[in-house]
């Protein structure tokens, strides 16, 4: 059998198995430096719906309903106004026009069981209810599938604009907004069935970068203005000026070519972000690109 590729990601060489078969963590893991280490309550909730939303997720039984606390809700009531008034000004149309198509509540959070079973009518994708961040395999398994994986838990309240791992704010308000629109469903699908697909380390890491630099982490052009489209940037009130404005930024024409060769440290702000000069453009090169990858989706 051919030895695998080398593979290097975020500047350190990794065991290319990792890239097709990673292990999914079973326990719930707070990354050292977690603003919610050292409070007990915080730990608690965030087991009971680590539990909770592992258990729908593998015995597929939908998002659970949960029962948010008046201190969730904070939090939340805290920062959906603030991104708000950053997306009417700096997000792209398609992001826009699909969040006030879902109608998200500012001052509750959401219940995904809900927004899942719009979106089930709209564009025939639906919400999976994940513990936490999933290994890249896993999640785009759900993807390939319709299906997109999505947290119920949400960040502390002593740091509401920071969270180090994707939380219901980010999800909500980055990522399913924009599952109400068909071409971005149907891009994100092919992406997600390519990625689950193909056999080779190197094509799946590719595919990684490409979504982390368009759905993650996109700029794109609009009516001669640079908008947000990506859910990583549309989801922190930090990195939206930051994306936009920063001269720490290198904002760069979206290659494809140049994309999938590009690593990136999802630890930090991003310093480094390529324009999208349309979305039918966009859905247009990942179509090429697994073409030319040779993977039958
Ligand atoms: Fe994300």
């Amino acid at each position: 059998m051919k030895e695998p590729a080398a593979v290097i990601e975020y500047g350190v060489p990794i065991d290319p198995r990792i890239m097709i078969e990673p292990p999914d963590p079973a326990t719930l893991e707070l990354e050292p430096g977690h603003p919610g280490l050292g409070d007990a309550g915080y730990v608690r909730r965030r087991m009971e719906l680590f539990m909770q939303c592992r258990r729908h997720r593998l015995e597929n039984l939908g998002p659970p309903l949960i029962e948010y606390t008046s201190e969730e809700n904070r939090i939340w009531r805290e920062v959906s106004p603030k991104l708000d008034e950053l997306h009417r000004q700096h997000a792209c149309s398609i992001y826009l026009d699909a969040k006030d198509a879902l109608g998200i509540s500012a001052t509750e959070i959401p219940q995904l069981r809900l927004l899942s079973d719009r979106l089930e009518r709209e564009t025939q994708m639906h919400l999976v209810p994940a513990e936490g961040p999933l290994a890249y395999r896993t999640f785009y398994s759900y993807i390939a599938k319709r299906g997109f994986p999505v947290t119920q838990f949400i960040r502390h309240g002593s740091h509401p604009e920071f969270t180090p791992e994707p939380d219901m704010i980010h999800d909500c308000l980055g990522h399913v907004p924009p599952l109400m629109n068909r071409d971005y469903a149907e891009v994100l699908t092919l992406i997600g069935k390519a990625a689950f697909t193909s056999p080779d380390p190197l094509q799946v890491l590719a595919l990684k970068r490409f979504s982390w630099f368009s759905i993650e982490f996109g700029l794109i052009e609009e009516a001669g203005e640079t908008k947000v489209f990506g859910a990583g940037i549309l989801s922190s009130t930090g990195e939206i000026p930051f994306s936009l404005f920063s001269r720490e930024v290198k904002r760069r024409p979206f290659v494809t070519d140049e994309v999938i060769e590009t690593d990136y440290d999802p630890s930090r702000m991003q310093d480094q972000l390529f324009i999208i000069p349309s979305f039918v453009w966009l859905r247009r090169e990942i179509e090429g690109l697994v073409r030319r990858m040779g993977i039958a989706v």
